[in-house]
């Protein structure tokens, strides 16, 4: 891939002959926020090897080619399967560390300058992982980006929607002890016959605690699960969003509110969302004054982290170097930092097109 040292090519590089490093370089450059990333989603078939091995735990796959081949997703239900089924070779502290680490090197590489990940603790929790395990190797990796890299990172704990709100409000009270190291809530898996209301009560707590709020909806679900996140969740971002087309009203909403929709095209794509990067309704959507943004979601399952997923909506959806700067302004702006740091990627982005 153009620009991603030691990234696989998900792309045809042909695509690019006319000055390709010219514009990856110039989309590395730009100060992103990565807004939308699982961080189990992260898990490269590598690591999951090696840490299969480190723990003796068997996987029903042979090789890392034989992993890479059963990524053929059909839906999310036939993603989430396999992803939930992959976690469970993260054991250790040192596994946590050592998975965030790599993403956060990654995404160092791809000029993302603030992360703000999901984790998702039941995941964990439901295998007899504790919080004290994984946000000790969280919070570990997390601060030696900082020191390394100046990158800034915070996280998001989210509630699997396929269990109960019983079961979230559980989660949400053993989080307490740990809830300086989380930011905001989310919630996702299943979304389907899942509306986010079921949720409110939980969504209540956390909003009174202080934390950011956001919810994954309308990825495969209908517009009223955005309308609900935003009503009964009281979210400040949408995770995808992209079914909002099919209600103009609320895209004529999302687009005075300035309620930012944390998108992921190549994980659309691969999870059947979209045909093609060139169906996908980004454009559209930029065009109708939504503040959209380019994210990742789990990339080590779907073929490409921040910059790939910027590159391919531009090639894709023709996107000029102006959209591209104002994905990454929307990206910076739609994050929690604080406003003077905001402020300050801002006028970055602002130098990086004046250098073209
Ligand atoms: N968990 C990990 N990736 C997800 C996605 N794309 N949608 C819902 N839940 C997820
Ligand atoms: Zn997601």
């Amino acid at each position: 891939m153009p620009g991603t040292p030691g990234g696989r090519c998900v792309w045809d590089p042909g695509i690019w002959l006319n000055g390709p490093m010219e514009l990856a370089e110039y989309v590395r450059r730009l100060p992103k926020a990565e807004l939308h990333v699982h961080i189990e989603g992260t898990l490269e078939p590598e690591l999951m090897f090696e840490l299969s091995r480190r723990n003796e735990i068997d996987l029903p796959f042979e090789s890392v080619d034989e992993l890479r081949a059963a990524y053929d997703f059909t839906n999310l239900q036939s993603f989430l399967d396999i992803y939930y089924q992959g976690a469970a070779v993260l054991q250790t502290e040192d596994d946590f560390h050592d998975l965030m680490m790599a993403y956060l090197e990654r995404a160092h590489r791809d000029g993302v300058r603030r992360a703000e990940m999901f984790f998702d603790p039941q995941t964990h929790t439901e295998r007899g992982i504790g919080f004290d395990v994984f946000m000790a190797g969280f919070g570990r990796a997390m601060d030696e980006a900082e020191r390394q890299w100046g990158l800034s990172s915070a996280l998001i704990m989210c509630f699997l929607r396929h269990l109960t709100p019983e079961d979230a409000m559980a989660t949400w009270e053993e989080s307490e002890p740990y809830r300086g190291q989380i930011i905001a809530v989310g919630l996702d898996s299943s979304e389907v016959d899942r509306p986010p209301h079921l949720f409110q009560d939980v969504y209540e707590q956390a909003r009174s605690a202080g934390l950011h709020t956001v919810a994954h909806a309308g990825e495969e679900g209908p517009p009223s699960y955005v309308i609900s996140a935003l009503d009964d969740l009281g979210v400040e971002r949408i995770d995808h969003g992209v079914r909002s087309v099919d209600d103009p009203a609320l895209v004529d909403r999302l687009a005075t509110e300035r309620v930012p929709l944390t998108m992921c095209p190549l994980s659309n794509v691969k999870l059947r969302v979209f045909d093609t990067i060139q169906d996908h309704n980004l454009k559209v959507l930029l065009d109708r004054g939504v503040k959209v943004t380019v994210n990742s979601d789990d990339p080590a399952y779907f073929g490409g982290y921040v910059l790939d997923n910027y590159l391919a909506v531009a090639e894709g959806l023709e996107l000029s170097r102006d959209d591209l700067a104002v994905l990454a302004k929307n990206s910076i702006e739609a994050s929690f930092l604080p406003q003077d740091e905001r402020a300050a990627l801002i006028e970055e982005i602002k130098s990086v097109e004046a250098a073209v």
